[in-house]
């Protein structure tokens, strides 16, 4: 634990920033299963802000795991410190009036929990209810064929739990909707909070 240190106001307000902007910040927190279709999402509304000329960023799993998470990998305690080290880093781009998409399996509620805990009131939490059996069919990346072979340990929805969300602020089902049509069920909830 470090001691000795002081918080530090910011001169520049969070408000400052979502005044400049003209829209307020937020982290769209997609969890589901690997496969579920959460990166996709994640780009996708991004990509539909960013035309919108809104402040956008994504964070994805994969990604985030090849530089700031390299030290760590999916045991139970090492998915908890991917999670609280996302959500931190999250804070951040909301702190900097941001609206940001993060893509991480996220499997366990108390994490999620701690996520919405850390982030505050611009944490909204995004389902991507893709049913296992439909991603290991999708199977993008060929890692749950590898996970039934025994060539990785502690897949998620194999020989590692999903916990499902029970209240998540937006519920996304991809076998049945378009990308496009996911995309416009996201848009228009953040148009009803008033986030644009
Ligand atoms: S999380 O559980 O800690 O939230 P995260 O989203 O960062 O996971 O990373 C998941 C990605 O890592 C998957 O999409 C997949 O590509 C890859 N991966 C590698 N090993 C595993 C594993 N054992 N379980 C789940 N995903 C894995």
């Amino acid at each position: 634990m470090a001691k000795n240190i002081v918080w530090q106001e910011y001169q520049i307000t969070k408000n400052d920033r979502e005044v400049r902007n003209n829209h307020k910040a937020s982290v769209l927190w997609f969890t589901g299963y690997s496969g579920s279709g959460k990166s996709t999402l994640a780009n996708a509304v991004a990509k539909e802000l960013f035309k919108k000329e809104i402040q956008t960023f994504s964070l994805d799993g994969d990604n985030v795991r090849h530089g700031l998470n390299k030290d760590l990998g999916f045991s139970d305690l090492d998915r908890k410190e991917n999670i609280r080290r996302i959500s931190e880093v999250a804070k951040l781009f909301a702190e900097s009036g941001m609206i940001i998409t993060t893509a991480f399996i996220s499997p366990f509620k108390e994490d999620r929990d701690f996520a919405r805990e850390i982030i505050g009131d611009d944490f909204i939490e995004i389902f991507v209810d893709t049913p296992l059996e439909i991603c290991k069919s999708r199977d993008p990346k060929g890692l749950y064929q590898k996970a039934l072979n025994g060539e990785i340990k502690n897949f998620t929805g194999l020989d590692s739990p999903y916990e499902i969300p029970e209240n998540p602020e937006i519920k996304i089902k991809t076998e049945s909707l378009s990308v496009e049509k996911c995309v416009e069920k996201i848009i228009n909830e953040l148009l009803k909070r008033e986030i644009f």
